[in-house]
């Protein structure tokens, strides 16, 4: 299986030097990351710090022509590719309420017939959280409670807040936005920006969402009252047992000037734009558990045809989801 190491993780995202020397910027370390969740949540080791309420499901992926065209990577090579899928709901929370204002997530692990494997995970906003892994950490460590008085100190809070506003936007797009009616009514983004290098040679940046087949809906005000905190995973199995739920896979293209390396960033709506594969699921856990538990779903580069950015809260990532497996795995 041609799967990348943890030690080539780090390597690919930028973390090899960085442990074994001084850092060219205080970019904060995996374990500083990860201990950063610990301070807010304590030790975390039966489940994710982020996303730790979700669904197992399987289905598979097919690479469009317009695909094949724009990547060169095995996933993309127009030939059907398992895929290993986990639903999730945002926060800190395995019991996490399924209405609340928070993002669903989408992770895939890719499989291909030849052993490639590739995994990526995408939530339910067009943007992420923080600028960058410093304010990531820095918005983390503010939340943890005070020694002193056993609480998370409010004015420490609202002083990094007013001095990283690029914090609070990911919270005001979901303010502003109905939760997903269900995990198939919902676009999921990437929202980090990666490299795709085409059968013609060239290299283009490019974000991705998956679209959803059957619309995008969202739930109502009465709904957020009247449906059980617990209703995603019943409503996704209900739908599975109809037919399959398939998403669109799209890459849009920036323009002259978009932001390359700042996931609070979303591009405008008139980017071109391409459809690049299908993913269809075919069925989901009928309870807790399975095959999607011991992954993490962190992306790395498929080179020659898909690698990260520069952007550096995605180069922070796989690491950092290294270091989470292992915690709650060992
Ligand atoms: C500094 C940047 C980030 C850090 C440090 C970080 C950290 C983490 C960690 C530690 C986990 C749990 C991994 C595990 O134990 O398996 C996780 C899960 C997750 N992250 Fe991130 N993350 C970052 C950025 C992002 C971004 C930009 C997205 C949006 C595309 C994202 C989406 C997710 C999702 C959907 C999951 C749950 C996946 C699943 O269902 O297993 N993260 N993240």
């Amino acid at each position: 299986m041609q799967r990348h190491s943890i030690s080539l993780a780090l390597a690919a995202c930028g973390f090899a030097a960085m442990l074994g020397g001084m850092p060219a910027q205080a970019e904060p370390t995996p374990e500083e990351i990860i201990n950063g969740f610990e301070g807010v949540l304590g030790p975390v080791r039966t489940h994710r710090p982020s996303h730790p309420k979700g669904l197992c499901a399987a289905g598979h992926f097919t690479a469009t022509a317009e695909g094949t065209r724009l990547s060169v990577a095995p996933v993309f090579n127009g030939q059907r590719v398992t895929t290993i899928i986990r639903f999730g709901v945002a926060g800190a929370n395995p019991q996490a309420d399924d209405r609340a204002r928070s993002t669903r997530g989408l992770g895939i692990r890719f499989e291909t017939a030849a052993g490639d494997v590739w995994d990526m995970a995408n939530i339910s906003a067009p943007i992420f959280g923080a600028p960058t892994p410093q304010s990531f950490l820095e918005n983390l460590r503010v939340r943890a409670p005070d020694p002193a008085a056993g609480r998370p100190n409010a004015e420490r809070i609202a002083a990094f807040v007013a001095a990283n506003p690029a914090v609070t936007l990911q919270g005001a797009w979901l303010a502003a936005t109905l939760p997903p009616a269900s995990w198939a009514t919902t676009p999921y983004f990437g929202v980090n920006t990666f490299r795709f290098r085409g059968q013609d040679g060239q290299v283009r940046h490019a974000r991705w969402v998956f679209e959803p087949r059957a619309g995008v809906a969202r739930l109502t005000a009465e709904q957020m009252q009247s449906l059980p905190r617990d209703f995603l995973a019943d409503e996704i199995r209900q739908r599975i047992a109809q037919g399959p739920v398939e998403f669109d896979m799209v890459l849009q293209f920036p323009a002259a000037g978009d932001d390359l390396t700042n996931p609070t960033i979303a591009w405008p709506e008139d980017r071109p734009r391409a459809v690049v594969g299908r993913l269809t699921v075919t069925s989901a856990a009928a309870g807790p558990g399975g095959p999607c538990d011991p992954i993490s779903f962190m992306t790395l580069d498929q080179e020659p045809g898909i690698s990260l950015s520069d952007d550096p809260t995605l180069q922070a990532r796989a690491a950092a989801y290294a270091v989470s497996l292992s915690r709650r795995t060992n």
